[in-house]
């Protein structure tokens, strides 16, 4: 599973067999240019999962709930889910959380909308962890892992994404349940992984996670090919006579 967030990238990568693109709130940061995942909207959520649909013809394409669409309140969560789904014609929809959002995960899988869980650390919830380190290293939050991963796979999640948390926790709660565990930076002991395709590709490169492997350094790829255009430009190289039209 990759993250997608617009029509040419989904192109791309559905035409290179990836099974599942996310069209993760992650847009908010590496879309918006914002801090965290908090500021994105439905309707930014909508519009850029429209766009990868537009994009996709054998991807599964999940999209993600955005921060306030969901939380502490069922039936506004059915209908977030709902209008993203109708709105945008993606297949499922990702929120993150175990017990606390329980019935608004029964509510919306009730409806006949496929649900993927998301575990460990969830980023829309950065202000209540204060940050983005390792999450599950003590026993107490460990265990409230394990109950939560069971309570998502009985409510009915199709699969479960499980974000940085130790290794060993990722392999023992990915053998307690029978859907598949996507993880990311949560070791190879799970069933998928999932990646940021603007980490993967190096498109970001202030971000270094111990988990990330990059491969491929677009950033400087584009600079190089924007740097050779401009020079062109400049030495008036470009266009050229074959470039022009008679
Ligand atoms: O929003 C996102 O990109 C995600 C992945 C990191 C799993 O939720």
């Amino acid at each position: 599973m990759l993250t997608a967030y617009d029509y040419s990238f989904a192109k791309i990568l559905d035409s290179a067999n990836i099974d599942i693109l996310l069209v993760g709130d992650s847009a908010s940061n590496v879309m918006a240019g914002h801090e965290t995942t908090l500021p994105i909207t439905l309707d930014e959520m909508i519009y850029h999962a429209k766009s990868v649909v537009k994009g996709v013809d054998r991807s599964l394409v999940v999209v993600d709930l955005p921060f306030g669409s969901y939380q502490g309140n069922s039936k506004k969560a059915l209908d977030s889910a709902i209008q993203i789904m109708k709105e945008s014609g993606a297949h499922a929809v990702k929120l993150e959380g175990g017990e606390e959002i329980e019935d608004s995960i029964k509510r919306i899988i009730d409806s006949g909308v496929p649900v993927m869980g998301h575990l460990g650390l969830t980023p829309q919830s950065i202000y209540k962890f204060g940050t983005y380190s390792v999450r599950a290293k003590n026993k107490e939050e460990a265990k409230k892992l394990k109950k939560d991963i069971l309570k998502l796979e009985k409510a009915g999640c199709f699969a479960i994404v499980l974000e940085k948390i130790p290794a060993q926790l990722a392999a023992q709660l990915t053998k307690s349940v029978k859907i598949p565990v996507i993880g990311i930076g949560a070791g190879s002991k799970v069933d998928g992984q999932v990646l940021v395709v603007h980490d993967m590709l190096g498109m970001n490169t202030e971000f270094n996670p111990r988990f990330l492997r990059r491969y491929a350094n677009l950033s400087e790829i584009i600079q190089d090919s924007v740097k050779n255009y401009i020079k062109d430009v400049k030495e008036e190289n470009f266009p050229s006579k074959e470039e022009e039209y008679k």
